[in-house]
């Protein structure tokens, strides 16, 4: 099967509290978007990367980004929601993509991908049914508020993970998926809403997800601290 990449690249980045959307942000001179996509685009394992953008964006054009083609295919269908993004991407591969194909979907807003990650992802997952997901154990001690800001219980933190990207699932159960579940804030909770269950792959924190004007900076630390 293929591998092919769909990077949704559609949001506002509301909560970044900048001018522009938060994955043309400034990130070592290159728009942060830029990172990932290049990370992806040298991949051997992948075949071709979709970067999924709004219909009104005005900033990629600014940018040159030849030396990543034909490899990286930029498409103007992102919809309202993460979801909606994602859905659109995957209906506008349809004719490339076959229904055992892969797709790993990742966050523009994770510029901190590594080589590593992609590699254990798809080679720990190349033989499984479902497909799954980068993500780390939580190491905080989390609290579940109630209404006031009281701490209502002290969740056990022993099974639980956070989820990163990229997720990597077949194309056809992925659509299938998310054509039956629209209000999901990533692709493995509509493969669990339609019953399956996707596997968590042990990455590392060092994949970010960039939300924060705070979480710019520490990126800029990983990258300028990463070997090789
Ligand atoms: O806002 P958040 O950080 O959760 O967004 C995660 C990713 O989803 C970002 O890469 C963002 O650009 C993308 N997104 C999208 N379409 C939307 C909303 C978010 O492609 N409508």
């Amino acid at each position: 099967p293929k591998h092919f990449a769909i990077v949704p690249a559609a949001g506002s980045g509301a909560r970044m509290a900048s001018d522009r959307p938060k994955q043309y942000l400034p990130l070592l001179g290159q728009p942060m978007i830029r990172h990932a996509l290049a990370t992806l685009c040298a991949a051997p394992e992948i075949d071709k990367v979709f970067v999924i953008l709004s219909v009104g964006d005005a900033e990629w054009a600014r940018y040159d980004w030849r030396d990543l083609e034909p490899k990286l295919v930029p498409l103007f269908c992102g919809g309202p929601t993460r979801a909606d993004t994602v859905l659109a991407g995957l209906r506008a591969i349809a004719g490339e993509a076959s229904a055992a194909d892969w797709v790993l979907v990742h966050d523009a807003a994770r510029p901190c991908l590594a080589p590593w990650h992609i590699d254990k992802l798809v080679r720990e997952l190349a033989h499984d049914e479902v497909g799954g997901l980068l993500g780390v154990q939580v190491a905080d001690t989390l609290k579940r508020a109630d209404e006031h800001r009281h701490v209502a219980a002290t969740v056990p933190r022993d099974s639980l993970w956070q989820a990163q990207t990229p997720q990597m699932f077949r194309y056809i159960m992925l659509r299938r998926a998310l054509e039956g579940a629209r209000n999901v804030t990533d692709e493995a909770s509509a493969i669990e809403a339609a019953g399956l269950r996707p596997r968590l792959i042990e990455g590392d924190a060092t994949n970010l997800k960039v939300t924060y004007p705070l979480d710019l900076h520490l990126a800029e630390w990983i990258l300028n601290n990463r070997e090789g």
